[in-house]
């Protein structure tokens, strides 16, 4: 049976402190083929570049969430396009060519969901990563929360199509699902799809376009039903799964085959 592709999960998190090799290590028993750890912040970067060389299945995304994208400086997007043309914690190749291990640039975007939130640090930010993402020939993986117009917007005037995205933890109505499987973006479904309230989010899933869908947990968080307030990991993704089948009267061997094709396409693996 094809193996689960977890496309976006915090294995650096603290809440794996005590047992990150044992929880690693065991994933594919539990079905799990391969995880993109997705970076928050600058400081992160070297624990994630470090898991990646460590597990061969764990590949990594950097980026700058917005909520961390107030401490930064202008000069601190150097230091993201060092890494990620792979000039920092060797990741080139003897011949000078990049491994293959960040797949993305992420996991960036808006949020607006606290109040004292700076926008306009946020806008500059998305923005100057959406170009290094075009510039690395990388896709993006997208964070937007309570900022539905204006993540939509800047997608498009920053050119975002060319190089791709997901939405990651989609949280917005149909219509804006619809809106950006059209333009050719993927949708990012994890563990609140298995929320009893979570009716919009089960209409996304059991209408999108299959082709464009990619499972995820955002372990630590996010933790599927029976296991919701929980700590989350990539073993649980099957519940979603499982979900997901039941609401498009699939199998859930066929979910999870097409959603780790969708993926291994959306990373260009
Ligand atoms: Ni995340």
């Amino acid at each position: 049976m094809e193996l689960i592709f977890d496309t976006h999960a915090h294995y650096n998190d603290e809440a794996f402190q005590e047992d990150r090799k044992e929880v690693l290590s065991g994933l594919k028993a539990n079905g799990v083929g391969m995880v993109v750890n997705a970076c928050a912040a600058l400081r992160e970067i070297p624990e994630i570049l470090a898991l990646a060389e460590e597990y061969d299945f764990l590949y990594a995304a950097v980026g700058v969430h917005p909520s961390e994208t107030y401490e930064l400086a202008d000069e601190d997007i150097d230091v993201l396009e060092q890494v990620a043309f792979g000039e920092i914690a060797g990741d080139v190749q003897a011949d000078g060519t990049r491994t293959d291990k960040i797949v993305a640039i992420g996991e960036i975007g808006l949020d607006y969901h606290y109040p004292d939130t700076i926008r306009e640090k946020q806008k500059d930010w998305f923005a100057k990563q959406i170009d290094l993402a075009k510039r690395v020939k990388l896709p993006i993986i997208v964070h937007s929360r309570d900022a539905a117009k204006d993540t939509q917007d800047m997608i498009k005037s920053e050119g975002a199509r060319d190089t791709g995205g997901v939405i990651h933890c989609f949280s917005y109505e149909p219509e804006m699902a619809k809106a950006y499987t059209d333009m050719g973006f993927y949708i990012g479904i994890g563990g609140v799809v298995t929320f009893k309230n979570a009716r919009k989010l089960k209409e996304i899933a059991q209408q999108m376009p299959m082709e464009l869908m990619l499972l995820e947990t955002d372990c630590p968080y996010l933790a599927p039903e029976p296991f919701r307030g929980r700590r989350n990991d990539s073993s649980l993704i099957h519940y979603v799964a499982e979900t997901i089948a039941g609401l498009r009267g699939m199998s859930k061997e066929d979910v999870i085959r097409i959603t780790t094709e969708n993926a291994r396409r959306f990373y260009r693996m």
